[in-house]
């Protein structure tokens, strides 16, 4: 990033008061020597007007100047800033794909929800900011498992109550990672909904229907297609038949309706979304 230098302003604001209230005294004094002293030409009035022209003039062309450095400065700062926050992104992003890498079941999940997630949102009619938003949350969204023990992510049985309560931590754990990226406001509401069901059944908060955030309700369903169209250490990944019948059944309960058609319309016209 290259160094940005912010320099003050040009002409000093003092130094402004001091032309302003020149140019003031300078009127007063020749309307007091006009009305004082009618016969007697002091200054004459082209000369005094000259002076006043001149001096509003330079003030006028120092406040532009300023304007413009001040203007160039927030460029600059908003470029600094979105590049940081870019750099924070990509940090924290390549700390989720590693720790990923590192296990063959989950190997490729946040890309691949994040690649439907988008597909769904383009769909929608989604902005490109909002598609970008859906994109940081899709990668993000599984962040708060780091922490979690293998023992419990990779368990071929069923959870007991305690490893569930330690799994059904993890979107809650996410937010408080990300805690500190303060811009991620709603990519940190979506990651920690994501787990929420249409019928109010999920979790952290229980939330149902529009309650739970849109980009949530997204995630969610790329999420559970992405689990069902992958291996897992207790079984091979779905057919797609009974992946499609899984995701019809789960519409209207855990998944809301209107994404799941959505998406289904979406496998139809573009079947490279099956690829793992
Ligand atoms: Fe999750």
């Amino acid at each position: 990033m290259g160094e940005q230098k912010i320099q003050g302003s040009h002409i000093s604001n003092t130094f402004k008061l001091w032309l302003v209230a020149t140019i003031f005294s300078l009127t007063f004094f020749h309307i007091y020597a006009l009305s004082h002293y009618p016969e007697t030409d002091i200054v004459s009035n082209e000369i005094l007007l000259g002076v006043v022209l001149i001096l509003v003039g330079y003030l006028w062309v120092q406040e532009l100047r300023d304007r413009y450095r001040l203007q160039k400065i927030n460029t600059a700062l908003i470029k600094a800033q979105g590049q940081l926050q870019h750099a924070e992104i990509a940090t924290i992003s390549t700390l989720v794909l590693t720790e990923e890498a590192k296990d063959h079941y989950v190997r490729g999940h946040s890309k691949r929800v994040t690649r439907c997630a988008l597909e769904i949102a383009q769909e929608l009619g989604y902005s490109e900011e909002e598609c970008r938003i859906i994109e940081r949350a899709g990668i993000l969204h599984d962040i708060g498992k780091i922490g979690i023990s293998d023992v419990i992510l990779h368990k071929p049985d069923k959870l007991n109550e305690e490893e569930w309560a330690a799994i059904k931590k993890h979107p809650r754990r996410a937010t408080e990672i990300l805690e500190p990226l303060k811009f991620l406001t709603k990519e940190k509401e979506m990651i920690c909904h994501h787990h929420e069901r249409f019928d109010g059944k999920g979790y952290p908060d229980g939330l149902k229907n529009e309650e739970i955030p849109l980009g949530a309700r997204i995630l969610a369903v790329a999420d559970t297609f992405d689990a069902m169209n992958s291996e897992r250490p207790y079984r091979k990944p779905l057919p797609e038949e009974k992946t499609i019948s899984e995701l019809r059944d789960a519409s209207g309960s855990q998944l809301d309706p209107l994404i799941v058609k959505t998406f289904l319309g979406l496998l139809k016209k573009k079947p490279s979304l099956w690829e793992r």
